[in-house]
């Protein structure tokens, strides 16, 4: 083997983290899971269930090293696309995995909260999600935020049309429009914006995800399918965005 393949750097440990500069949020595009099965001859539904695996393991890890808040692209306003038994595969495992996981949020202290247009999902699934964001709810070692039925654009117009109806309404000034107000009408209103943005899975590109809540964030892409994604993985990620210098459009200050 070559010098070339050689990396200096220390694999990154809990241990070698500054945990002073550990990201608050971290948002996560968990792409991968078709071809992760592909690879295998599997069908698509058994990577978006190995898919679930890599998220436990996650949302352990980010709990274990200070994150605050960790945000799952689960399913896009375009997934829709995808054909029906793919779709239904997909609806039928996330009815399981809030059957399977209450338990464990409950017990790792973990508050579910849900980004997305939930009047579209089947009713039951809907409520079975809203009980599980209830139950959670006093829980305060880590948000998960799981971004369903979401699209960044989607999110903005229906931030836009709530804020129409105060002005409309006669509560809202325009000129009272700011930022704050924008984030207030956001699903995510309430959570700081990402610190840090990962996307498995090869691809560069947000699809539609976050456009408003990623204006600062760093971005780090690695080509894991996400059904492999696991803790080395998270921590390396954590590693190099320690290496980051985030400016904020201003002067590095040292
Ligand atoms: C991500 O994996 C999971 C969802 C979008 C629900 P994909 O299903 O997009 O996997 P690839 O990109 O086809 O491999
Ligand atoms: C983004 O992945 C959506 C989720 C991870 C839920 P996609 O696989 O749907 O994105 P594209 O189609 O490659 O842009
Ligand atoms: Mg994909």
């Amino acid at each position: 083997m070559g010098n070339t393949q050689f990396d200096p750097r220390p694999l990154a440990t809990e241990r070698t983290l500054d945990p002073t500069r550990i990201p608050a949020h971290i948002a996560i595009i968990m792409d991968g899971n078709g071809r992760w099965a592909a690879a295998r001859g599997l069908p698509r539904a058994a990577g978006h269930r190995a898919g679930l695996e890599a998220v436990r393991r996650t949302i352990d890890a980010c709990r274990d090293c200070g994150v605050r808040v960790l945000t799952l692209y689960a399913f896009s306003t375009e997934n829709w696309r995808r054909p029906a038994d793919e779709v239904a595969a997909l609806m039928r495992l996330t009815g399981e995995a809030v059957v399977d996981e209450a338990a464990e949020l409950v017990r790792g202290g973990v508050h579910l909260r849900l980004s997305g247009d939930l009047s579209a999902l089947d009713p039951t699934l809907r409520e079975q999600l809203e009980q599980l964001v209830a139950l959670t709810q006093p829980n305060r070692n880590l948000v998960l935020n799981v971004a369903y039925n979401y699209g960044g654009r989607a999110e903005i117009v229906s931030a836009l049309r709530k804020l129409a109806e105060e002005v409309a309404a006669g509560q809202l000034a325009p000129g009272g429009i700011n930022e704050t107000q924008v984030n207030a009408h956001l699903y995510t209103s309430g959570l700081p914006d990402p610190d840090l943005l990962i996307r498995t899975g090869g691809e560069q590109r947000l699809s539609n995800f976050l456009l408003w809540q990623v204006a600062y964030a760093e971005l780090y892409f690695c080509d894991v399918f996400w059904p492999d994604f696991d803790r080395t993985h998270l921590l390396a990620a954590l590693a190099d965005y320690q290496h980051r210098r985030r400016r904020f459009g201003g002067v590095e200050d040292e």
